[in-house]
């Protein structure tokens, strides 16, 4: 199974929000892709944030596309499910888990409330497909996934993300994750400590 689990890397994906939320709640269609999500955790985290920040409209029209090659054929169901093991929420703050989440059976568990798990929805797909699974969204998220690719694979889906963005819209990826030189020209970095950017404007991506 895959290493991730709820609230991880909180600081910057708090940037992210801070950043896409305004644009979010201007759109009748907001729409974020969480590109490698596992089982899910992370699709959530960002669900979990922008409730808080979204008006009771925008949140409900929102839909974040997680999407995973998921070789094992289980995070569909788990992500939809939305029941997760305790040491999965160890980071999630008391009151955060007391607002969204409710136990499930005895085992220690717990339950994603219906509200946070309708506005995720997962779908099985191979970034090295190179073809985006929407256009548009405000938001691609895509962390401890591109390390596991080649220079020139990574390049390709750091390309693809781009033609998936709509206008202004912003790319996060890990702090260990420096963007390519040859993708310098498709972005603006959006503050210095961070691997958080936004979409400039290209003719094309070569
Ligand atoms: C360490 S997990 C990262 C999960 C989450 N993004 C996080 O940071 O907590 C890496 C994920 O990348 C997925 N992955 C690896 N290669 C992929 C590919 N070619 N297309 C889509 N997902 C891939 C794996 O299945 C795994 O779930």
């Amino acid at each position: 199974m895959a290493f991730t689990f709820f609230f991880r890397d909180l600081q910057m994906l708090e940037l992210a929000v801070d950043h896409v939320a305004p644009e979010l709640a201007g759109r009748s269609r907001p729409k974020i892709w969480d590109a490698g999500c596992a089982m899910g955790p992370e699709a959530y985290t960002l669900a979990i944030l922008l409730a808080g920040r979204l008006g009771h409209f925008a949140f409900r029209n929102l839909r974040i596309a997680a999407t995973d090659i998921d070789e094992t054929g289980q995070f569909g169901e788990i992500v939809r499910q939305g029941v997760y093991p305790s040491g999965d929420l160890e980071r999630v703050p008391a009151g955060v888990l007391e607002q969204y989440f409710e136990p499930a059976g005895a085992t220690g568990a717990y339950r994603l409330d219906d509200r946070i798990r309708g506005s995720v929805r997962f779908q099985q797909h191979n970034l090295l497909s190179l073809r985006e699974v929407d256009c548009g969204f405000s938001l691609v998220v895509c962390k401890n996934v591109l390390l596991h690719f080649t220079q020139p694979e990574r390049l390709d889906v750091i390309r693809m993300f781009h033609r998936s963005l709509g206008p202004g819209g912003y790319f996060v990826t890990e702090h260990t994750q420096k963007l390519p030189p040859e993708a310098s020209p498709w972005f603006e970095q959006v503050v210095p400590h961070g691997q958080l950017f936004r979409k400039l404007e290209v003719a094309e991506c070569v």
